[in-house]
């Protein structure tokens, strides 16, 4: 069985293809390496001593898209490829919209061509919006509250309506929640360009002493110790979600919806804790303003995912922590210092 594996050079793509190849599917990446690196497939390779075929193309360009279609039956996608970050989709919206709408109609246009009608897609808790009570059912209202998130929201959209049309389609929304952690082996893990946005790798950047201290982003919310909490989930859970998704959407259900979270919130001072735990060090923070947008708390109920697909998350807090310390350690400088020990 193929799968074309969208943004599969990305961090959560690059896990996947592993977990993927490890299950005997063949595998075929399309990324335009616009924020990533080809190096992850080749330590994708190197982990699990299988190839997969890579496609340096951007799904701005049909043409594109349909050469890897005409190259090989594809069974199923998993589309992966968007721009993610949230502060830049204020700063340029139409950018995120052009990359993330247009580049999703033109591949479900060229699916479509070829009558390959199975997709997997990577929608997000954000989809949620600032959720009325906890932990997140997927029958919650939603809403966005940014342009990324908005592209996830009509995505999702888009893609029920497209099933409406035409019942041939088999369509899984996955809503992710705060993926952190690295392969086990060290070798692939998250490699921001710049300063991270995000938690996980700020913190990890500062245990390495590359940053000076994390910045706290408040620490008057309604949470257990005021500061924000969040369902932290281990990429290779994750996944090994998608792993449980492909055989279901082979039995033809329609559109089907699963959150992709522990079902456990931590908070930022525990994710902290964590770190310093992993890495021996301490990690110096500052509590600042909070961070226009925050929510206090998101966490998810499983439970539907674990019931449909028997999917559920088994790493813990400290595996993501040591996780995430054992790729920092190993690649200070992510892929760019490349072809090293690993
Ligand atoms: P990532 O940036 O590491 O991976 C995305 C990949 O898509 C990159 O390799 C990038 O080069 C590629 N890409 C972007 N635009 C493209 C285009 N037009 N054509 C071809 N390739 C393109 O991000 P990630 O963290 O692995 O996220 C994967 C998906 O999961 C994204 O859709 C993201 O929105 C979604 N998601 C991520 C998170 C998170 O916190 N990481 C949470 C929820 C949902
Ligand atoms: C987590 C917590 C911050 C950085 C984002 C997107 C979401 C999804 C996942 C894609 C919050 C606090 C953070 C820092 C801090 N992505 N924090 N200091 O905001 O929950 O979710 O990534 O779909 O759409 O919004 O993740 O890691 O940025 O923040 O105190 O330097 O850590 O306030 O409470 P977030 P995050």
């Amino acid at each position: 069985m193929k799968i074309l594996v969208t943004g599969g050079a990305g961090y959560i793509g690059s896990h996947t293809c592993v977990e993927l190849l490890n299950e005997n599917y063949e595998v075929v990446v399309l990324d335009n390496l616009s924020n990533s690196s080809e190096e992850s497939l080749t330590r994708v390779k190197n982990i699990t001593g299988k190839s997969l075929e890579f496609y340096k193309a951007d799904l701005l360009d049909k043409k594109e898209i349909a050469s890897v279609f005409q190259d090989h039956k594809i069974d199923s996608v998993i589309h992966f490829a968007g721009l993610k970050a949230v502060g830049e989709s204020v700063l340029v919206p139409l950018k995120y919209f052009h990359n993330n709408i247009s580049g999703t109609l033109n591949l479900l246009e060229v699916m479509d061509d070829f009558n390959v009608k199975n997709i997997v897609f990577s929608s997000s808790a954000t989809v949620y919006g600032n959720p009325a009570s906890l932990p997140i059912k997927e029958d919650f209202p939603l809403s966005a509250t940014n342009p990324y998130g908005r592209t996830k929201l009509m995505t999702e959209e888009i893609l029920q309506d497209v099933y409406c049309s035409d019942k041939s389609w088999n369509i899984a929304l996955l809503r992710y929640f705060n993926p952190v952690g690295a392969h086990e082996s060290g070798k692939i893990g998250e490699d921001p360009f710049g300063i991270p946005n995000n938690l996980a790798p700020y913190i990890s950047r500062v245990a390495a002493g590359f940053l000076p201290r994390v910045n706290v982003f408040g620490n008057d919310y309604d949470t257990l110790d005021g500061t924000g909490v969040r369902d932290f989930i281990h990429v290779v859970d994750l996944a090994l979600g998608h792993i449980k998704t492909l055989p279901k959407l082979f039995t033809n259900p329609g559109v089907v919806i699963y959150n992709l979270g522990t079902g456990q919130g931590y908070s930022v001072l525990e994710m902290i804790k964590g770190f310093e735990a992993a890495s021996g060090k301490t990690i110096p923070y500052k509590i600042t303003d909070r961070r226009p947008g925050d929510i206090a708390a998101c966490f998810a109920d499983p439970f539907k995912a674990k019931k449909e697909l028997g999917w559920e998350a088994n790493k813990t807090l400290a595996d993501m922590c040591t996780d995430t310390w054992n790729w920092q350690k190993k690649n200070p400088d992510g892929y760019r210092e490349s072809q090293g020990e690993n």
